[in-house]
């Protein structure tokens, strides 16, 4: 455990000089303290901090030297907030977030300045890198709040077989870019961007629409346990309207909830106590509910067991691996033992070779996805695929 330091100070004892070279910042836990600036032995005072404020922090951020004095008004209690303590939360924050604190922090240094009456410099502590992060950041984001109003996110889909008889099942909706001039792009190329901004919760509405929207015209030629995966973010999950926004698309759809399978890793979880009750909701409802990804990210067998599943999709990570890596193939195995303990079906993900295909049959996996079998696809090519495949309506 972090053992918290705190330093107890008596009225008017100097914490530290304009132009130290700063080693921490403060957090006033009782107390209050005068930060000013001297010139020519005249102080000027800048700011009185109370209970609950912080200070110090200013030369920790930009590197530099104390901007300014600071001493005790009465007696104080002191937290010490370490450089790691403050700089590790600033390296790991959004970008613009980082930006907008040095342009606040280059402005407060600019009234400093000012009140000493010394002429204004133009910024000398330009930080290249958080700039071009940000402007890269926000120009991304725009453009795909554009391409969401071109509706130009759209589902692909890639069959899910059963592994067995060949015979296809269902389908993962995954969204594809495509943008006016014909270029098509992969989530890797935005959905981060959109995971970490509200633009998440329009694309995933869309793509619900537009899943719903195919749903029904398929409905001729599957049969009615034919069900499309849809992959929603925890973002979008934790939206305190999530559940109401899926029944009332669902309803405008006419469509019954069974044959809509949400896809949900252990993000969700991760999002609030409020998750857990969400699934359980969605379960209620009728949907049906796979986790994604298990096993590559913030796993934890706790949450596995108490989330109501019905689906485990393993990585493609470990089925690439598992003929190569006795590790991968071992991890393989304990998921589908673990997975029928919990009666839970397994998918596989990312087959692309035969070998794979027939090692997952004879371990017993019922169902999964691959290139081997199909690529994801536009709409238009998967309703002739099914038409070709010539799904039985009644199975
Ligand atoms: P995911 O949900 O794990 O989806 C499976 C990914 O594996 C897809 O990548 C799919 O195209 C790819 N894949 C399937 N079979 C194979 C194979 O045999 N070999 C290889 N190399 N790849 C295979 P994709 O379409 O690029 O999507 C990447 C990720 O983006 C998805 O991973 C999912 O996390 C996210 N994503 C996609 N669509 C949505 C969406 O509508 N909403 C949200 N929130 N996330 C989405
Ligand atoms: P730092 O530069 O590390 O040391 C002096 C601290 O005084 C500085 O961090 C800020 O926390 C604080 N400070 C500097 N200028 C002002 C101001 N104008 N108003 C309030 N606090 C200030
Ligand atoms: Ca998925
Ligand atoms: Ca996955």
């Amino acid at each position: 455990m972090i053992d918290r330091q705190t330093r107890t100070l008596k009225a008017n004892e100097l914490i530290f000089r304009e132009g130290d070279v700063g080693d921490c910042a403060y957090l006033i836990e009782r107390g209050s303290v005068l930060i000013f600036l001297n010139q020519d032995g005249v102080e000027y005072p800048l700011k009185v901090l109370g209970k609950g404020e912080v200070f110090g922090e200013m030369s920790l951020i930009d590197n530099s030297l104390r901007s300014a004095s600071c001493r005790t008004q009465e007696k104080t209690q002191l937290i010490v907030v370490t450089r790691e303590q403050l700089l590790e939360r600033i390296q790991t924050a959004d970008p613009v977030v980082r930006l907008l604190m040095r342009a606040l922090l280059s402005r407060l240094r600019y009234q400093n300045e000012s009140v000493r009456g010394k002429p204004l410099t133009p910024e000398t502590v330009a930080h290249e890198e958080d700039k071009k992060a940000a402007l890269s950041q926000i120009e991304q984001e725009n453009r795909i709040a554009n391409g969401l109003k071109q509706r130009e996110f759209i589902p692909w889909y890639q069959p899910i077989y059963d592994l067995h008889t060949r015979r296809i099942i269902g389908c993962e909706a995954l969204m594809r870019w495509v943008s006016s001039d014909g270029i098509i792009a992969s989530p890797a190329a935005f959905i981060d961007i959109m995971e970490n901004s509200a633009l998440i919760i329009e694309a995933g509405h869309a793509m619900l629409d537009q899943c719903m929207n195919h749903l029904n015209q398929l409905a001729k030629i599957v049969p009615n346990d034919f069900y499309i995966s849809i992959n929603i973010s925890g973002r979008q999950f934790a939206e305190p309207t999530f559940l109401q926004d899926l029944e009332e698309l669902r309803e405008h759809h006419k469509l019954p909830a069974n044959q809509i399978k949400l896809e949900v890793t252990e993000r969700v979880m991760m999002e609030g106590p409020q998750a857990l009750s969400s699934l359980q909701n969605c379960r209620a409802l009728g949907y049906k509910l796979a986790i994604d990804d298990f096993g590559t990210g913030f796993s934890s067998l706790q949450y596995l067991a108490s989330m109501p599943l019905h689906d485990l999709k393993i990585d493609r990570a470990f089925i690439s691996n598992m003929l190569e890596q006795e590790k991968s193939l071992s991890i393989v195995r304990s998921l589908i033992h673990m997975a029928q303990l919990l009666g839970m079906n397994i998918i596989a993900e990312g087959i692309e070779t035969q070998e794979q295909w027939q090692s997952l049959r004879s371990l017993g996996v019922r169902m999964g996805q691959g290139y081997l079998f199909c690529k994801p696809i536009p709409f238009n090519e998967f309703y002739t695929l099914l038409t070709e495949a010539k799904l039985l309506k009644a199975s």
